[in-house]
């Protein structure tokens, strides 16, 4: 560039006005994500949590992190302060499907992108998020069916299902039940005889598991829990019960966390449905795209499989959760 008069005279009073502004102003702006966690239900939930504070802090992006202990009023709460905090996006995972239209919209009021991760929301109007990113849950329910459907082909009488569902409302529960019953009615062997919420918990699925073996004890041919800390649970009090859990009552869950890995190698489980929380680098990269004025998909699925036991031992070094 040439050197003038007018030139030098502009670099000189940029260097002052420099020399003014504190270094924080001129230093580049975080991203700021505030996130809003379901709780600490399941080993799948720490997992998630671990993988999106690691995501955050390798990309550079400040993180709000708030856990909402399984309540959604809590999770409201923490989406208004991230709005009165004027954060630059919101994320987070939804406890239950339905009811978030109100906050959604006071986001949008403040012009605040919001993605949503793991669990989607039941709304008519779409323009309140940018993009899902999760598994495909229904999938997972129709591969749990599809197993068992295969495993029990020679079987001439009655299969006796119980269930253990997700938390009450929650876009896991009612969809794993859903792609389930969807494969399983094909064959009216197949009987669901006791289906009731142990909320995605160990401590849970072991009581609801106690009072389905007590009401119906022998009868009971099949275990589909919607995750692994449910059946987790649930195998402890078969155990206590005196029977073989994975040979007197085949069953199913969903995750494949090291848990269930570990409980497939010993022979407790049979089979494990992926369904992968490493989600934090795609969010964080999703956080950036919108950032830099990136359109996003609506809708990012996950891909996932599923582990038989057979495939366990072969398969546990390899897992990251
Ligand atoms: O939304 C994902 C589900 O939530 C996982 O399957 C379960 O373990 C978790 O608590």
């Amino acid at each position: 560039m040439k050197l003038t008069r007018r030139t030098l005279t502009l670099a000189m009073a940029a260097a002052s006005l420099g020399a003014l502004l504190p270094a924080t102003a001129l230093a580049q702006k975080k991203i700021v994500l505030g996130f809003s966690q379901v709780g600490a239900e399941s080993e799948w939930r720490t997992a998630n949590t671990e993988s999106i504070k690691s995501a955050a802090k390798e990309a550079g992006i400040e993180l709000k992190f708030s856990d909402a202990q399984q309540k959604q009023e809590n999770q409201i709460k923490a989406i208004r302060s991230f709005i009165a905090q004027k954060v630059d996006v919101i994320a987070f995972s939804p406890v239950v499907e339905s009811g978030w239209e109100t906050v959604l919209r006071e986001a949008k009021a403040a012009k605040i992108p919001v993605v949503l991760t793991d669990r989607s929301v039941n709304t008519k109007d779409d323009s309140l998020y940018v993009s899902f990113m999760g598994s495909d849950f229904v999938e997972e329910g129709r591969k749990a069916g599809r197993w068992l459907v295969e495993k029990m082909k020679d079987q001439k009488g009655e299969v006796n299902i119980v269930e253990l569902q997700g938390t009450v409302g929650s876009a896991p529960a009612i969809d794993r039940k859903k792609g389930f019953e969807e494969i399983i009615k094909a064959d009216p062997k197949f009987k669901i005889i006791r289906s009731q919420t142990g909320d995605f918990t160990r401590a849970k699925g072991k009581e609801v598991m106690e009072a389905f073996l007590k009401a119906d004890g022998k009868k009971i041919n099949v275990l589909y829990a919607h995750n692994d800390d449910m059946a987790i649970g649930a195998i402890q009090a078969i155990e206590e019960a005196g029977l073989k859990p994975a040979k007197d009552i085949t069953i199913i869950s969903i995750d494949a966390v090291k848990g269930a890995f570990e409980a497939m190698i010993a022979g407790k489980l049979n089979v494990s449905v992926e369904c992968s929380p490493l989600l934090g680098p795609q969010l964080m990269s999703a956080v950036k795209d919108i950032k830099a004025g990136k359109a996003l998909p609506k809708r990012i699925v996950t891909e996932e499989t599923i582990f038989p036991m057979e495939v366990a031992a072969k398969e546990f070094p390899k897992r990251k959760y």
